[in-house]
Parts: structure tokens; sequence; C-alpha cells
């Protein structure tokens, strides 16, 4: 699928299997989650374009380079994407950030809105859009065209774990969006949880289960 990157490293594989654990506490699945995120903000940026400049040395002057093109914004889906905001935060630290919160309900498994705040030039942006589970896709969707109601264009999805279910949403509503996932899991149960995935990411992020 070419609108789909999923990173394979061993660190990853290695930090992931900490953060499926059912043992593994909140202080430690948050430094987990944005650990892994840091790594999805390099690979999600891989084609940012950069321009030439000079740089000194204690030695010599050399040729360098800095980034240019658009400006990066993120926008976490709330809750569970806040945890994600810090990884990005440190590899691009002047990103702006916007909030769009919306839950799942339970029955229906539709997202449901209740906050939207963005960046005022959102449409002159490159956005990543950040949450840690793309079950349905339902969120992401949403979270999406909201994006593109605004006029922005450039838009890509980063998840820690992916069901097949969400990506093929994601890539039928929003073929444009490139979607970068460190984990491409199983499938859906009945009550739209990944499998095997790693529980409720907001629960286990904030500790309110
Ligand atoms: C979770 C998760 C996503 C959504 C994914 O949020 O963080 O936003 O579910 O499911 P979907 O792909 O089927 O839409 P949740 O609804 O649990 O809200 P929370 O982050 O506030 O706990
Ligand atoms: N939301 C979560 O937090 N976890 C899942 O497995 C699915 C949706």
């Amino acid at each position: 699928m070419d609108n789909l990157v999923v990173l394979d490293h061993p660190v990853i594989k290695h930090k992931l299997t900490i953060l499926r654990d059912v043992n593994t506490g909140t202080n430690e699945f948050r430094k987990l989650i944005r650990e892994i995120t840091v790594m999805l903000a390099y690979e999600a940026t891989k084609d940012l374009t950069v321009e030439k400049t000079k740089v000194k040395t204690p030695l010599v002057e050399t040729e360098g380079y800095k980034l240019s093109g658009k400006k990066l914004g993120i926008v976490p889906i709330l809750r569970a994407g806040l945890g994600m905001v810090d990884g990005v935060l440190e590899v691009f630290p002047a990103a702006r950030v916007g909030h769009i919160g919306m839950y799942r309900d339970e029955k229906t498994l539709k997202p449901v809105d209740y906050y939207c705040k963005l960046p005022k030039d959102t449409s002159e942006r490159d956005m990543l859009v950040l949450d840690p589970m793309l079950a349905t896709g339902g969120s992401a969707c949403d979270a999406i065209s909201k994006l593109k109601e605004i006029g922005c264009g450039s838009i890509r999805l980063l998840n820690i774990i992916a069901a097949p279910e969400g990506i093929e949403k994601v890539n039928k509503e929003h073929p444009d969006v490139k979607i970068y996932v460190s984990q491409l899991d199983e499938k859906l149960n009945e009550d739209g949880y990944i499998l095997p995935g790693l529980g409720d990411a907001g629960d286990r992020l904030f500790g309110t289960k």
C-alpha cells in the first residue's frame, strides 16, 4: 500500500512489547508513547525540503542545510493523542499545536466531536494528525475532514498501532493522506478494540481505569 508506512525497527518492536503489556504502569506507558512518537516523527518528515546554508565549524567553513518549505503544525486527537505531542515537539520544537476533541460512542463506535481549536494559518502548514490508536478509522477520518474543511492540503497521520480496518477507511476517504504507523495489528474485536492492541490508550495514558 503506497499510502502506508510501517516502521520496521528492532527498537520499536522492543518498546511496543512493553507498551502492550497489561502490567506496564502509567508512567512507563507515557514515556514509551513519547519515545515511539519521536521515531514516527522522523519517519513522517523524511521528505521535508531543505536549503543549503553555510556553517563555520571550529576548523573550517562548510556547507550545511536548514529546513525550508512549509511550516509544521500538529493536531492531537484528544485525549490519547496528547500523549504524542511532546514526542513531535522534541523533533520540531517550533511546531504550532491545534487540538481536536472527540470520543467514540461505545455503542455505535462513531466519533462524537466536543472541541476544535486550530492555529489560524493551519491551511498553510504541513499538518501531522496524532492518535496512538487507529481502530475503525472514524475519529481519524473526521479529524482529517475538519482540517480539509479549512483548506489544509498537506496532512499526514501518525499512529502507534493501527488495525487494517482503520487503514482501509482512511485510504478510501482520504487517499491523499499518508499514514505512518509503528505497528499494524491483526484486527478489531466485536467491541471495536484493536487485537492484540494495548487496550484503551487514553485510560492507560492518564490512569483513568
Ligand atoms: C480512542 C483513540 C482514538 C479512537 C480510535 O479514543 O484514542 O481517538 O479511540 O478509534 P476509531 O479509529 O474507531 O475512531 P477514545 O474514543 O477512547 O477517546 P479518549 O482518547 O478520550 O479516551
Ligand atoms: N481506542 C483505544 O484506545 N484502543 C483500541 O484498541 C481502540 C480504540
